[in-house]
């Protein structure tokens, strides 16, 4: 508690933000608080179309676009494209 709105939160997500363009994505989806994420230029303007596979709040579907017009007339059900990694023993 001590450390919140010391911008650690802002500078984790500009890093993300920063990382993803630099390989390559061409944009972030994320499921959150507008208020917050629309610092960082996410918005619900173009996720209407999009859904969840699992049950979400639809108003917190936000995105940001890296590469413009990325996400223009996108639509369907988001699904996981990521490489699956074995979980560790603990
Ligand atoms: C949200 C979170 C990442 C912010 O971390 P942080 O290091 O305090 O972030 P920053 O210092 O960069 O920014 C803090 C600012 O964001 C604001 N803020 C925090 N949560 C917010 C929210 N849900 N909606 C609007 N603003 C929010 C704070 O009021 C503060 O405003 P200020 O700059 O005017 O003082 C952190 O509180 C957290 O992990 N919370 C739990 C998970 C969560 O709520 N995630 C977001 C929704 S999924």
């Amino acid at each position: 508690p001590s450390l919140k709105s010391a911008g650690i939160g802002s500078a984790l997500m500009r890093h993300a933000v920063a990382e993803a363009a630099r390989l390559g994505h061409a944009a972030i989806l994320l499921v959150g608080d507008a208020p917050y994420y629309g610092r960082f230029g996410f918005s619900a303007a173009k996720t209407g179309s999009l859904a969840m596979p699992g049950p979400y709040e639809r108003h917190r579907l936000l995105a940001v676009e890296l590469v413009e017009g990325a996400l223009d007339g996108v639509h369907g059900t988001l699904k996981a494209a990521g490489r699956k990694l074995k979980a560790l023993a603990a």
